[in-house]
């Protein structure tokens, strides 16, 4: 007998009211327009236009030749760790132990998705300052925390206002998550402001969250973590990973450092969800951290001197900009031309085929924005300039 079946509801009404609510990355509606018009010149990149140095893919190849196709240790491999750790404490003063306090992951959002889920309850705020990287909101609010946006601005150089941060927080305040260098400002953080949020977090008893994930891309001076502040590595969750620095962003290769109580939290969420991360990203990574410092010397050089072009080339055409102290984005006000960032983008995509990211993308406090990544080549950037300006002249 033929069971005839009849349909109460739709099926459409199973999927997850979080996973629903949230809204879609403003980047990627843009690009889904830029993809639709051909022969553009992008300013929208987030990634190294640099492939992965030589040397570091050939040992992925070798990883994969010798047979390193198997899972590795949940933490990682420890000759990785341990390198990371020993790295870390040359270059930053950071002590992590490489066997209780230190995972390697999937790149820098897995470290995220870990970091908050091994300390968030629903209802939990998290403080977040915008402009920022898109995925910061959209993470806390998957896990039902409330995300708590603060504001920075281009006349205050984007640095964070400490009195608007103490009164954002509540006794439900959890963490705040800082990313310096900023993507997508470019600006960097003070140690006089780092030192007034670790002591709020240790007043108010919070976690700092830090991805660091620019931090060689730091232009001036030496990068400073908020982890080396004393008494702050037993509440600062740390970021990292080697998709800038080394432009590995296709080996999804970061970690997660933490004091031990939230690392095993976050062990266990790692275990039942990922695994451990690629084996041959892993071995890739070894030779990226032992002998790369060179490639990433030359980067950062190469992205210096596009920085100071284009931002002179954007305040000679009349778009302020500050210059940045660190990654690979400008993040100039259109706001003289009488455009929101949105319009300013579209019509500069339609009438002269160059892509930049509408800075909402980043919080509403960016309307009046643009970003512009000069992850690109120098003959992209000079042709990009030449015709932002034809635009900006004829508006
Ligand atoms: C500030 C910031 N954090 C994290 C990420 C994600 O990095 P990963 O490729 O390591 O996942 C990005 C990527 O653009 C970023 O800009």
């Amino acid at each position: 007998m033929k069971l005839k079946l009849v349909q109460q509801n739709s099926p459409e009404t199973l999927v997850s009211r979080t996973g629903s609510a949230v809204p879609p990355s403003g980047i990627r509606e843009f690009f889904d327009i830029v993809y639709s018009t051909p022969d553009c010149i992008s300013l929208g990149v987030g990634e190294p236009d640099f492939t992965t140095p030589w040397r570091i893919s050939d040992s992925g190849i070798f990883a994969i030749k010798d047979g390193n196709t198997h899972y590795t240790p949940n933490r990682g491999l420890p000759e990785l760790r341990d390198l990371i750790s020993r790295y870390l404490a040359k270059e930053y003063d950071l002590a992590f132990d490489p066997d209780t306090e230190l995972i390697v992951t999937l790149g820098v959002s897995q470290g995220l998705d870990l970091a908050l889920r091994s300390i968030i309850n629903p209802g939990d705020e998290v403080i977040i300052f915008e402009p920022c990287y898109v995925s910061y909101t959209a993470n806390v609010m998957l896990l039902h925390g409330t995300p708590v946006v603060i504001p920075t601005y281009y006349r205050d150089r984007f640095k964070i206002d400490i009195d608007l941060f103490k009164k954002a927080i509540t006794p439900k305040t959890k963490a705040v998550i800082l990313s310096y260098p900023s993507n997508p400002t470019g600006a960097t953080i003070d140690r006089e402001t780092l030192e007034a949020i670790a002591e709020l977090s240790i007043r108010h008893n919070f976690i700092v969250i830090s991805d660091e994930i620019y931090c060689s891309l730091a232009y001036e001076g030496r990068h400073f973590s908020i982890a080396t502040i004393p008494d702050m590595k037993t509440r600062t969750i740390y970021l990292n990973g080697f998709s800038k620095s080394h432009a590995m962003t296709g080996w999804r290769l970061g970690y997660v450092a933490g004091p031990q109580y939230i690392s095993d939290i976050m062990m266990k969420i790692h275990q039942y969800t990922a695994l451990c991360a690629s084996s041959i990203a892993q071995y890739a990574a070894i030779e990226a951290i032992t002998k790369g410092a060179k490639d990433v010397l030359q980067m950062k050089n190469e992205y210096i001197k596009r920085r100071n072009f284009i931002c002179s080339r954007l305040n000679e055409i009349g778009l302020k900009c500050l210059v940045p102290e660190g990654a690979f984005y400008v993040f100039p006000d259109v706001s003289a031309t009488g455009l929101n960032g949105r319009d300013f983008a579209l019509g500069l995509l339609q009438k002269e085929k160059v892509a930049v990211v509408p800075g909402r993308a980043f919080g509403e406090c960016g309307e009046y924005n643009v970003r512009c990544s000069y992850a690109t080549s120098m003959d992209n950037i000079r042709e990009s300039m030449l015709r932002i300006e034809r635009y900006v002249k004829q508006l």
